[in-house]
């Protein structure tokens, strides 16, 4: 049974928006456009026209890489946009229900919020390296649960949801909540993208994205994958023409083969890095934890981390403290070998000053 009779009313019920035909080769009087191509910038394609109302040659190019059917995805700016017409196409302000994990990506709550969707957090487990409890999501989800985040590897913990338990989720809510999966680090670890079960799970949506292993987070764009049908309702809510022209030809330069091959090294770096730092870090007396992490950062324990933050930033290195269940914890990306050693050094002088 699709989950499609989990949408809002309103929203099964909505067409997608008739946008004015694209037709090469023809005068385009139909658009309200202005007939003068701009000088700016030096794109393929004419900024006085609006883009594709959504992108084929990209759609397809992503559906690929991404393992799925053209029809099973669509373009977003980001897969933060996705979470948002995740969201707002399943939950109807006050009524229906969006559960999370915790702690996990924020994103997830603050669309939530903004939609006027309920909020249920189930915790993860602290002592299991905070693998994502699936018996307490299924004891915490109820005919309201219209949506079940599970974010793979998760952020900020960098933990991955073993691929039987994310089995085990889908069959038993079967079709009463979508389960969307946030994979936007899947390639910092060694497990399968789960597009691979879209054709056995019709309550299965995948969220993925550029920004991270790709390395092009400053062109928003992104995607979720999931059935047909559902996405046919996605793309209805999606705003007409989302994606600009010049983020749409900067993606499909950075899906040509040398640009993967590149993003492919940086990655196989950044794992590497990852190691290296996860192993110095355990040196310093002042952390007590480093998780191990399927991503592109660390989860660090620290004796005082609020101090190790405020050290760091005076030695102009950011990192991330999020406070709650994870008050004594730093989040570390992982960046460049130079940068890298960076952050080291700067740790360093601060266990010199407390031994000194
Ligand atoms: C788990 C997770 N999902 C989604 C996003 C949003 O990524 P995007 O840049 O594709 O909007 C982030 C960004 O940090 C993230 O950590």
């Amino acid at each position: 049974m699709s989950i499609v009779k989990l949408a809002r009313p309103e929203i099964q019920a909505l067409h997608a928006y008739n946008a004015a035909e694209q037709v090469d080769d023809t005068i385009r009087l139909n658009a309200n456009e202005s007939p003068r191509r701009s000088t700016v910038g030096s794109f393929r394609r004419p900024l006085n026209r609006y883009p594709e109302v959504r992108p084929q040659r990209l759609q397809q190019a992503l559906a690929e890489r991404f393992g799925c059917q053209f029809d099973q995805l669509l373009v977003t700016r980001g897969s933060s946009e996705a979470i948002d017409l995740v969201i707002r196409t399943f939950c109807r302000a006050g009524v229906d229900s969006v559960l999370v994990t915790a702690p996990s990506f924020s994103m997830y709550r603050h669309y939530a919020e903004v939609q006027g969707a309920n909020l249920i957090e189930v915790r993860s487990m602290p002592e299991q390296d905070f693998a994502i409890d699936v018996d307490a999501i299924l004891a915490a989800s109820d005919d309201t649960t219209r949506l079940i985040f599970i974010c793979s590897p998760n952020n900020p913990t960098g933990t991955t949801l073993p691929r039987p338990e994310l089995e085990r989720l889908l069959q038993a809510r079967g079709d009463a909540s979508a389960i969307v999966v946030d994979e936007a680090y899947v390639e910092f670890g060694d497990h399968e993208s789960t597009t691979a079960l879209l054709d056995r799970y019709e309550n299965l949506l995948v969220l993925r994205t550029l920004s991270k292993a790709l390395g092009f987070a400053g062109a928003r764009c992104g995607a979720v994958a999931g059935p047909a049908s559902v996405v046919a309702m996605l793309s209805a809510v999606q705003a007409p023409y989302a994606l600009a022209t010049p983020v749409v030809e900067c993606v499909e330069d950075a899906l040509q083969d040398d640009q993967l091959e590149l993003a492919r090294e940086t990655v196989a770096e950044i794992v590497a890095e990852r190691e290296r730092l996860a192993a110095a870090l355990a040196n310093y007396d002042f952390v007590q934890k480093v998780w191990p992490s399927d991503a592109n950062f660390l989860l660090v324990r620290m004796v005082d981390a609020l101090r190790v933050m405020r050290h760091c930033e005076d030695n102009k290195v950011l990192l991330r403290h999020f406070g709650g269940d994870l008050d004594d914890c730093i989040r570390i990306s992982v960046g460049t070998p130079d940068e890298n050693n960076r952050l080291l050094q700067a740790l360093d002088t601060l266990r010199d000053r407390e031994n000194g």
